[in-house]
């Protein structure tokens, strides 16, 4: 095993398991909040993060806290990079402070790759650019395997920006690898990040491809990624792609509705569906403390 998780494509089906186990070994601590421990003593955490973030960064540093480890994070719009210190000197930097993990997140697809070359300390991609977001899709499969219980035979359709997505990405080389097929569906310029290469299948047709899916994951329009206008208006991405109860009742009964967040409510999901009984979208965020006390447990180990 490396001592980096830079993404998805690298794992094997065992690791991506061991993650899965890991974090399961964890999700009482995280629901019962009395319960801490302290196998993370002495280890020290930096959260480098060049874009915004809520979930990534306050889960990790909340995770680190919750095993005993020292936590920080770099505020970058107060620090050096300001003055135009590059990413592997400010790396270079934690490194040489004694951090044992730097969790990164940045615009550059690669990133992470970059400064784990770089560096002594152990690197985590918290997302890199349009590339990858390996922490995400192992929350995500957690939470899919607490309900399904198996991937195999498991259909999993991804609704939404999906050509900006670091998120479909990982989600594609986890769920194939674990034997799930995986739809992705969207407005087809938001489609074209080549995703028949990665395994899965794509169409415009949303309503075909929610109708045998257990998992529907539904994904943020991602505006600060355009270069370009991708379809009208905001409302008409709402009337043909928008997940809303109506659009649900083509989905099978027990099918689960995902969504990494942040959500735009109204926009490519309605707040119906998000508090609606097939929502596990606040499970996500409290798997991700989980997942991520596993992952750091399990870098250090
Ligand atoms: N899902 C996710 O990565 O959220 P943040 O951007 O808030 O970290």
């Amino acid at each position: 095993m490396t001592k980096h998780l830079l993404g998805i494509r690298d794992l094997s089906r065992e690791e991506i398991m061991q993650y899965l186990h890991a974090a399961k070994a964890h999700k009482a601590k995280v629901k019962n909040r009395n319960l801490r421990d302290n196998s993370l003593a002495g280890v020290s955490l930096a959260t480098l993060f060049y874009e915004n973030s809520t979930r990534t960064k306050m889960s990790f540093l909340l995770a680190g806290e919750y095993l005993g480890a020292s936590v920080e994070d770099l505020n970058i719009s107060t620090s050096s990079v300001m003055k135009d210190e590059t990413l592997v000197d400010t790396g270079l930097m934690l490194d040489a402070f004694g951090t044992n993990i730097i969790v990164l997140r940045h615009s550059m697809a690669g990133a992470a790759h970059l400064l784990a070359k770089n560096v002594s300390c152990a690197v985590i991609n918290g997302g890199d650019g349009s590339n990858e977001h390996p922490t995400q899709a192992l929350l995500d499969a957690y939470t899919i395997w607490e309900h399904k219980h198996d991937f195999a035979g498991l259909n999993v359709t991804i609704i939404g920006d999906i050509a900006n997505s670091r998120v479909a990405r990982s989600n594609i080389f986890l769920l194939t690898k674990l034997g799930a097929k995986v739809t992705v569906s969207g407005p087809a310029t938001l489609l074209n990040g080549n995703m028949r290469a990665l395994g899965a299948e794509v169409t415009t047709d949303v309503k075909a491809a929610i109708k045998n899916a257990d998992v529907i994951m539904v994904l943020r329009v991602q505006l600060e990624r355009h270069k370009a206008c991708q379809f009208p208006s905001l409302q008409e991405y709402t009337k043909f792609f928008g997940i809303d109860t109506e659009l649900l009742q083509y989905a099978k009964q027990d099918a689960i509705i995902m969504h990494p967040a942040p959500m735009n409510r109204g926009v490519e999901i309605s707040s119906r569906v998000i508090s609606s009984g097939a929502s596990v979208i606040f499970e996500q965020a409290s798997n991700g403390v989980a997942m991520r006390m596993g992952i750091l447990e399990r870098l250090i180990s």
